[in-house]
């Protein structure tokens, strides 16, 4: 016989997806320019060590199931590992980013050959100021998107029309999370964890509305980028310095799985901002 507890158990099992995933070797990683208040130009980087916890979560990801392609690096372009950035891939419609610091502007054309080289349907660049699946991030069939810091509020009613889909449009306002990734993680298709302090008091009153089971990150592991994570619905990618939000992602029945990020944080990146998803 099956007992309850069983029953309840199956009723809540978390299903784990495989994923696609484009990533950027960190080959020419540094921090030259400052364009966020992680950045420190003067601080040093030790670029092996930013490879090898790239190595690590790009095998990690291979381990659980996933499939990674990997966009060569250009020289000049220290930020092109954060690949989340470089444009946004949904179903049969893709668009590569424009970025709104020169320093990165020629990131945009290098996703643009790479998903035109891998065939990507749909593919178009994007005519406003958009940094990709830093700012659009897909929770079921709505992309939730960010604004105040660098992608705009034309860039979004751009990607509602080349998507087919509803955005929606959330402010951001505290300068350290100057992403919608850095501060909101979507755990499946209709959960996500987030950090409210970091939206104006109109995009908490929507996001406590649209999730009402949402995770509440705290600031400890806002400040460590934590909420800069990759689920498959069951398994969470993200920072091992996450541990308040790891004990609570485990209380609801996903898998942390944490990733050594400190050298690619000195970016002011994690987990997410490595991985672009090719939502098929
Ligand atoms: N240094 C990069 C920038 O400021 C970091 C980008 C992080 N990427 C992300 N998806 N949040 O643009």
């Amino acid at each position: 016989m099956t007992s309850v507890a069983t029953l309840r158990a199956e009723s809540t099992a978390r299903h784990p997806l495989p994923r696609r995933f484009v990533m950027c070797r960190p080959d020419y990683f540094e921090v030259t320019y400052c364009i966020n208040p992680w950045m420190d130009p003067a601080a040093p980087v030790d670029r092996a060590r930013a490879l090898l916890q790239w190595e690590t979560l790009r095998a990690t990801y291979e381990e659980y199931g996933h499939k990674v392609d990997v966009v060569p690096g250009v020289p000049g372009l220290p930020d092109m590992v954060f690949a989340a950035n470089g444009g946004l891939v949904v179903g049969d419609r893709a668009m590569s980013a424009r970025f709104t610091h020169p320093e990165r502007a020629a990131e945009g054309p290098a996703y643009h050959n790479w998903f035109a080289q891998h065939g990507l349907a749909g593919l178009v660049d994007a005519k406003e100021i958009n940094e990709g699946e830093g700012d659009f991030l897909l929770v079921g069939d709505r992309l939730l998107a960010g604004m105040g810091f660098r992608s705009s509020l034309a860039a979004h009613q751009e990607v509602a029309q080349h998507f087919s889909r509803p955005v929606m449009s959330l402010e951001l306002v505290d300068p350290r999370f100057y992403h919608l990734d850095t501060v909101l993680l979507p755990l499946d298709d209709n959960t996500i964890a987030y950090f409210p302090p970091a939206f104006s008091a109109a995009s908490q009153a929507v996001l406590s509305e649209l999730f009402p089971d949402a995770i509440v990150a705290t600031d400890a592991d806002a400040a460590v980028l934590g909420l800069n994570g990759v689920s498959d619905g069951l398994n969470v990618f993200l920072s091992d310095k996450a541990t308040a939000l790891s004990e609570a992602l485990r209380a609801r029945g996903y898998n942390p799985v944490g990733i050594d990020m400190s050298e690619l944080l000195k970016a002011g990146g994690s987990v997410k901002c490595c991985t672009l998803e090719i939502h098929e």
